[in-house]
């Protein structure tokens, strides 16, 4: 039997005021009949046009309507409740929310919900023609779509009608079905690398000179991240070994936070066995062989003399055969120059399967895109510049085609 589109899948469904609200209904009865589990938050407005009890019958379990209802939230608090999810889907999606949204206010359960959640939004907007064409909506929406990551908003809709005000124009919530088929494009599917264990190390490393200094990097570990994200997508256990970013961790990652290159190293061996290793870290090649115990002081014998010693190669170590070697090792190579051979080189000299090479004298360091070429023993790739997230997706397809070959 072929599973359903939504077959374990989690939608929390935010009911906005509108008159569209009665498509709420018909909504949660699709996502239901895919297969997905439905809970619903209903604004105070949007109760005025349709019952909690008509929507929790439909959704099979009771609807949320406030913020501090000790009923509600000793059942499933509102933080939970967002992080159970594996998408939000406002619809219909008012101006109010979309502002409120856009602009970081919590001040409802529903508004709180949106800003507490770490899973992708899809907005479904709905609203009078002349409110949807108003610039502090059209902003509005801009804003919210023009999020990076995953706080990005996806929207379906509106569709262009005649309205329940009389008017005619975009603004109509979009069909029910069409609502499904964005969920389903979203979060629908297989998980095509259920039951793998994958290990990830994103970001620079951190050696200490003394208790106030250090040696790092700009890494900003954002490949990494999208990588880690794009895997625990496809159902993979994935530990993500991460040194200093300001980056949140993956919804369903295991993060563990380190700082420098010995503490990565004993980390990612501590996360193995695993089929998947990606290390795409920038592990500091060097660092200070006797840390300070103390502020180094400026003084008259001049400047200090660093004297630093080799980091251990942790993608060599990870690859090197042996029955804890995951059987699928890719390392990452960073180059200013001769990309294809150097990225090359580094393959055989790390024994790694694929590497990643990306050209970091371009626009690389804490930006939202990558240029990369995909090296392995069948020849080079070179993919066309495009955001992180979408090379860290192109890539685990790749890796769920070798892993399929593999078994
Ligand atoms: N790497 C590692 N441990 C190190 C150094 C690098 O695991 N001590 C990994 C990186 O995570 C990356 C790959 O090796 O996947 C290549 O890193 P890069 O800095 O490009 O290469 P280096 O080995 O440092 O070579 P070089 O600095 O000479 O280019």
């Amino acid at each position: 039997m072929t599973p359903l589109p939504l077959s374990d899948r989690k939608v929390l469904l935010i009911v906005g005021g509108g008159i569209a609200a009665y498509k709420a209904l018909e909504l949660v009865r699709l996502i239901r009949k895919a297969g997905g589990a439905v809970r619903v938050i209903l604004t105070q407005a949007a109760a005025e046009f349709v019952t909690p009890l008509s929507l929790a019958a439909l959704s099979g379990h009771p609807v949320r309507q406030g913020l501090f209802l000790p009923d509600e939230e000793t059942t499933m608090g509102h933080i939970e409740l967002s992080r159970w999810a594996d998408l939000v889907v406002v619809a219909p999606a008012t101006a109010s929310l979309i502002a409120r949204a856009a602009n970081g206010l919590a001040d409802d359960l529903a508004s709180t919900t949106l800003i507490a959640t770490d899973k992708r939004v899809l907005w479904a907007p709905a609203m009078n023609v002349r409110m949807w064409e108003h610039p502090a909506v059209k902003a509005n929406m801009a804003r919210l779509r023009g999020f990076s990551g995953f706080h990005a908003a996806a929207v379906v809709g509106p569709d262009d009608g005649e309205m329940a005000c009389g008017e005619y124009g975009p603004g109509r919530l979009a069909e029910p079905p069409a609502i499904l088929q964005a969920i389903v494009d979203l979060i629908g599917g297989e998980r095509r690398l259920e039951g793998r264990r994958a290990v990830i190390t994103a970001g620079p490393t951190f050696e200490p000179i003394d208790p106030v200094r250090g040696l790092t990097n700009r890494s900003s570990g954002k490949q990494g991240y999208a990588i880690a994200r794009a895997l625990a997508d496809q159902g993979c256990e994935v530990t993500l070994v991460s040194g200093p970013t300001a980056l949140a961790a993956p919804a369903g990652v295991r993060r563990i936070d380190v700082e420098t290159a010995l503490e990565m190293k004993a980390a990612v061996e501590a996360a193995l066995p695993a089929d998947i290793a990606v290390l795409s870290a920038a592990v500091a090649d060097w660092r200070v062989d006797t840390i300070a115990g103390g502020k180094i002081k400026k003084g008259p014998g001049g400047p200090p003399t660093l004297d630093l010693i080799e980091n251990p190669d942790i993608l060599k170590g990870v690859a090197a055969p042996g029955p804890q070697r995951p059987s699928l090792v890719i390392g990452f190579a960073a180059e200013t120059g001769n990309l294809e051979a150097n990225a090359r080189a580094k393959l055989s000299r790390k024994g790694c399967d694929w590497i990643v090479g990306n050209d970091v004298s371009e626009d690389v360091f804490g930006s939202d895109g990558n240029a990369v070429t995909l090296v392995t023993a069948d020849g080079a790739e070179s993919w066309p510049r495009q955001s992180k997230v979408e090379i860290a997706r192109a890539l685990v397809a790749r890796i769920v085609e070798h892993l399929k070959e593999d078994r």
